[in-house]
């Protein structure tokens, strides 16, 4: 069966709780089961992983690449504005990564406006809020479906 990891950084366990205004009232648990169901009606399996920790998130994406996981539906949270490890941890494994932004960083704060992430992922989804994750899942979908 084919696989797609759900990946999110740092404050991400937060939210729904973390400035509502901002990213919405949908908390992770309830991100991860939309994201799983849609998984399970197209016949694709989804793992879920968050972390606070850069390290981490480098680790479960070599894992990812090792196990020959699919796709990565990935939010980099604050990382994505100055991790060059994360992106070179990107950059050497095969999987392709979509990113994803719940809020759009372009209206924001400047230091928002530069994505490290976006020129080794295969392409970038921001401002749409939740439905974001499943645009990124519909991105994903095709691609598989496409080598299948
Ligand atoms: C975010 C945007 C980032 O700038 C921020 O640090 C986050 C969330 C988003 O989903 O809009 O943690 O990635």
């Amino acid at each position: 069966m084919n696989k797609i990891l759900l990946l999110n950084g740092p404050n991400l366990n937060l939210l729904g709780k973390r400035e509502p205004d901002v990213y919405g009232s949908t908390t992770l648990k309830q991100l991860e089961e939309k994201i799983t169901a849609l998984g399970e009606s197209n016949n694709i399996e989804i793992a879920c992983f968050q972390s606070n920790h850069e390290g981490e998130i480098i680790d479960k994406l070599h894992e990812a690449n090792e196990i020959g996981v699919d796709g990565i539906i990935f939010n980099p949270g604050a990382f994505t504005h100055y991790s060059y490890a994360i992106r070179d941890a990107i950059a050497g494994i095969k999987v392709p990564v979509v990113e994803v932004h719940i809020s759009n960083v372009h209206s924001r704060e400047t230091f928002r406006h530069t994505s490290v992430i976006a020129p080794v992922a295969v392409g970038q989804i921001v401002g749409l809020g939740m439905i974001g994750y499943e645009l990124a899942f519909q991105a994903l979908k095709e691609r598989v479906k496409g080598r299948e």
